[in-house]
């Protein structure tokens, strides 16, 4: 019996085959590489020293899909594989419903054709919009602001839909907060294309001298320190959460959301003095105007994952800040040098 692992070379995807194999799973992975490199497979693999199937298919491709499931005993699947870039959606809108919707029917008709039930999905708490109150439970309301977020909630509602028609399916999804940080090792990371949209590589990459100072988005926020809010967690305790998910989702059926988070929030600065810390040296930066769709302040109640899955996270903002530093100073170009296949 194996897991299947789809966009298992991305960020998130790769940190939770490192976990899946070191827990002694046998995984399959699929990756199209529209956001990754092969190098980060071949790292898995160093990291771990286990072997494992992987197909270079794009999850729309049904037949080349049913190929995996007819190769492989396949149990569960986790389900990473999508687009992310929050303004590319607004921009491209129609890409990001074909492959972060269409892509996840079709992974979910061919689970169906092959009887696999069992699935752990990457939402985001983006799903929460402009959140009414801090911190969120899973029962705040739901809503989008940007392309990006309407495909995370439409997949939810189509898994829920799922579960109504067929009480056999059983589905976790999983509302991530911030993902940071690096696995111990500094092998795998977060390797974004061209200049980064997020906090901690833009910070990383200022530590390393690929840009010159962090632009702050706004200071009048009504925060501690008048900056953004947010959740940060490292992504080794975000891999876990799909153990305890998989856990889950093999024991009854369902369909349950979870936030992973840790509950505790960090504003801008606060990042970056840790990771000034973490640095031993000095990030500049300078306040500009606020990011057009950036909200306040957000962070988890992450009880309900505690309660249900046994989960928490347990490595604090200092050990994330390192693990992004390690990574990124080892690796100032991503995996970028090479490109050889695995
Ligand atoms: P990532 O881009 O690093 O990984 C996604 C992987 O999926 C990439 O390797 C990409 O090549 C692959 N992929 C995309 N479309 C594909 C397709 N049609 N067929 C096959 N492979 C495909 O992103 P990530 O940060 O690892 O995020 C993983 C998932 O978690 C995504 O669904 C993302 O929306 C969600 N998420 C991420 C964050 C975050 O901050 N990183 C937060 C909330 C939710
Ligand atoms: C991003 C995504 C969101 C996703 C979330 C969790 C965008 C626009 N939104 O939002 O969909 O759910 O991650 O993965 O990408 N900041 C700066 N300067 C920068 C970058 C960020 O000051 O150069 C600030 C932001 O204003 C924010 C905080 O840092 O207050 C974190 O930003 P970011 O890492 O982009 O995450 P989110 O805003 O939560």
């Amino acid at each position: 019996m194996a897991i299947l692992v789809t966009g298992g070379a991305g960020y998130l995807g790769s940190h939770t085959c490192v976990e899946l194999l070191n827990a002694g799973y046998k995984i399959v992975i699929v990756d199209n590489f529209s956001n990754s490199k092969p190098e980060s497979l071949k790292r898995i693999k160093n990291i771990t020293g286990k072997d494992f199937n992987f197909y270079n298919i794009d999850i729309l491709n049904k037949d080349s899909l049913r190929e995996v499931f007819s190769e492989n005993n396949i149990d569960a699947v986790i389900h990473f594989a999508g687009l992310k870039a929050v303004g590319e959606s607004v921009e491209a809108p129609l890409k990001y419903y074909h492959n972060n919707i269409t892509g996840t029917i079709i992974l979910c008709e061919v689970m169906e054709e092959f009887n696999v039930n069992r699935i752990v999905f990457s939402s985001s708490a983006t799903v929460y919009g402009v959140p009414e109150t801090v911190p969120i439970l899973e029962d705040s309301t739901l809503y989008a602001t940007n392309p990006y977020g309407r495909t995370k909630l439409m997949a939810e509602e189509i898994f829920k839909d799922m579960y109504k028609s067929n009480p056999n399916w059983s589905i976790a999804l999983l509302r991530y907060f911030n993902p940071i940080g690096a696995h111990e090792s500094g092998e795998i990371g977060e390797d974004p294309n061209g200049i980064p949209n997020n906090l901690m590589p833009y910070i990383t990459q200022v530590g390393v001298g690929k840009l010159n100072e962090l632009m702050v988005f706004g200071n009048d926020y009504a925060t501690s320190d008048g900056t953004g809010v947010r959740d940060y967690i490292h992504v080794v305790d975000l891999a876990l959460g799909h153990l305890k998910a998989l856990e889950k989702v093999m024991q009854e059926p369902g369909v349950e959301a979870y936030n992973l988070g840790t509950g505790k929030g960090y504003s801008v600065l606060e990042m970056v003095s840790a990771f000034e810390k973490a640095f031993g040296g000095n990030i500049p930066y300078k306040i500009v105007e606020r990011r057009a769709g950036d909200i306040g302040e957000c962070y988890a109640d992450p009880t309900k994952a505690k309660q249900q899955l046994d989960w928490f996270a347990t490595r604090g903002i200092d050990e994330m800040c390192k693990d992004s530093w390690r990574w990124q100073s080892k690796n100032p170009n991503g995996y970028a040098k090479d490109l050889k296949l695995v």
